[in-house]
């Protein structure tokens, strides 16, 4: 999709951080965007700034791990704008800093229900409509480095494990829709500089309600200084044009990936001397 303009999009957890400087982007490129976040004073926020750029955008407050909510959100855009063409779901929360032992069950729902359940009540939602029309769409999932490989210096599993599950769904939507007119992309970044250490503060009551968590606000540290939200959304509107399945805007990981598929290639090698 090589011209965004008049393009119709929908972001998820475009209330700050890299959802917000994807639909600062899309918008510069001259889409419409509808942002959608769980909190009501982030979007306020995101709103003031983007109707500074010109262009024409919504908020609608979404709990993405609520598929009542995803749907509406779809419904709202498609009855205001008529069409979807770019469906971006990148709410996620993080939760590190724990042994997996250590997490609670409503923790474990939380994380889940955000980072997954979120995915795929975007894909429900959001899918049909892109299809529906026949033109060029294109879909983007945030997953993240983590979703590749688990860190071994931080304790990141529960987070790494519900990346892996959108990497899984991203490469299963790429198959399914391959020679369609709906594109993929899955959003791989390492650090971001973005407040994603707070993510507790939006926890939804009935997944756990606001939690602030010590254990986790280590990652704040870890990401200052990451990459600029905006320099990732580059990345991403670049993807959308030329359909790139892969967005992996660090370099760095690179080596840690490459080490991992040496290991797991050793493990067939064990197993072919095991016979
Ligand atoms: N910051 C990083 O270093 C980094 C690296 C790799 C991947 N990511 C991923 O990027 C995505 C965006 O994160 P970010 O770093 O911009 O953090 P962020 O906290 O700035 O942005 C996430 C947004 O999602 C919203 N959100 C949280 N729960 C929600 C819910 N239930 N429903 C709707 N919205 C909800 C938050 O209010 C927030 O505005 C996430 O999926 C994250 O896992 C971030």
């Amino acid at each position: 999709m090589q011209d965004l303009s008049q393009k119709i999009a929908i972001v998820t957890g475009a209330g700050s951080g890299i959802g917000l400087g994807i639909a600062s982007a899309l918008i510069k490129a001259g889409a419409k965007v509808a942002l959608t976040d769980i909190r009501k004073e982030a979007l306020d926020q995101a709103m003031a700034h983007l109707e500074t750029l010109g262009g024409e955008c919504m908020a609608i407050e979404v709990d993405v791990s609520d598929a009542t909510s995803v749907q509406a959100a779809a419904d709202q855009v498609v009855e205001r704008w008529g069409k979807l063409h770019i469906a971006v779901n990148n709410a996620g929360v993080a939760m590190h800093g724990m042994h997996l032992e250590q997490y609670s069950l409503a923790d474990w729902d939380w994380v889940m229900g955000v980072n997954i359940h979120g995915v795929i009540h975007g894909i429900r939602s959001f899918l049909p409509f892109l299809k529906a029309h026949g033109e060029s769409a294109h879909i983007v999932n945030t997953a993240s480095i983590g979703g590749l490989q688990v860190n071994p210096n931080f304790l990141t599993g529960p987070y790494s494990m519900t990346k892996y599950a959108v990497v899984a769904l991203s490469e299963a939507l790429r198959n399914e829709l391959t020679g369609t007119p709906v594109g993929v992309s899955v959003l791989c970044p390492a650090a971001v500089d973005t407040d994603i250490h707070l993510s507790g503060r939006a926890r939804p009551e009935r997944l756990g309600g606001p939690t602030e968590r010590p254990e986790t606000l280590f990652v704040g540290e870890a990401i200052k200084g990451g990459m600029d939200p905006q320099n990732v959304a580059q990345y991403v509107i670049q993807a959308i044009r030329d359909e790139q399945f892969w967005i992996l805007p660090h370099a760095a990981p690179q080596s840690w990936l490459e080490a991992r598929h040496l290991d797991i290639q050793a493990g067939f090698h064990w197993a072919s001397k095991q016979a």
